[in-house]
């Protein structure tokens, strides 16, 4: 596939270097000049692979949001037309959202016509990196109402090293979802039992 990941951060970084790994194309969709995160992730991925994020979007098919939840008032005018396109939706508006909507996902599904899923904002960006615990793959979590976007989504989950890419459903979950992220973010970081922790779920 051929991926526009927006935003070079924690999550974006993780899964661009998962999915150059995996043989997709990654172009990341940055502004210029670079600076902080971006130039770290540069040295590991190359600068060649960084462009503003229209062009960016222009020559890929899927789009990873990965920034603040604020963010994406100035992405959406910042991608130009994204018809045809698979949307991705990592963010997570536990903190501050997008106002008046919800979630980033909420936003985009009203400000554009592209195809859009809510997938890899439940777990942290470590777990990204390495989805696997002692020889077992953790699980990924999806929601949205695009059954195109949920299966782009799913393969690129699996392309990460996640052992599935489960279906929360359609986008009446996507809060719940958020939720979900906020789930992982009070017993890793609030409840102190550290980010090396990840949900599988487990079937008899
Ligand atoms: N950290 C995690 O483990 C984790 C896990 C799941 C989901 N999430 C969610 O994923 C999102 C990103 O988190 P993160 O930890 O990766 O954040 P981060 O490390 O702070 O990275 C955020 C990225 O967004 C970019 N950005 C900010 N405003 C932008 C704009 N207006 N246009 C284009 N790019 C912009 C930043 O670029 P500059 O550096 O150039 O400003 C930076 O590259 C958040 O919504 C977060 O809630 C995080």
């Amino acid at each position: 596939m051929k991926i526009a990941v927006i935003g070079s951060g924690n999550v974006g970084g993780a899964l661009a270097q998962q999915w150059i790994k995996a043989g997709h194309t990654v172009l990341i969709g940055a502004n210029f000049p670079l600076s902080g995160k971006s130039i770290e992730l540069a040295t590991k991925i190359g600068e060649d692979r960084f462009a503003v994020i229209e062009n960016a979007v222009k020559q890929c098919d899927v789009i990873l949001i990965a920034t603040p939840a604020t963010a994406i008032f100035d992405i959406i005018q910042q991608m130009g037309d994204v018809s045809g396109k698979v949307i991705i939706d990592a963010s997570n508006a536990v903190m501050k959202g997008p106002e008046p909507y919800p979630t980033v996902y909420h936003c985009l599904a009203d400000r554009t016509s592209a195809a859009i899923v809510k997938c890899f904002n439940t777990t942290g960006f470590e777990n990204m990196l390495n989805p696997v615990y002692n020889n077992e793959r953790i699980d990924m979590f999806m929601a949205g109402d695009s059954d195109k976007a949920k299966e782009t989504a799913r393969q690129l989950a699996l392309d990460c090293g996640f052992g599935g890419c489960i279906d929360f459903g359609k986008a009446d979950k996507v809060v719940l979802l958020e939720q979900f992220a906020l789930s992982w973010i009070n017993l890793a970081i609030m409840q102190g039992n550290g980010r090396d922790m990840a949900f599988k779920v487990v079937r008899r």
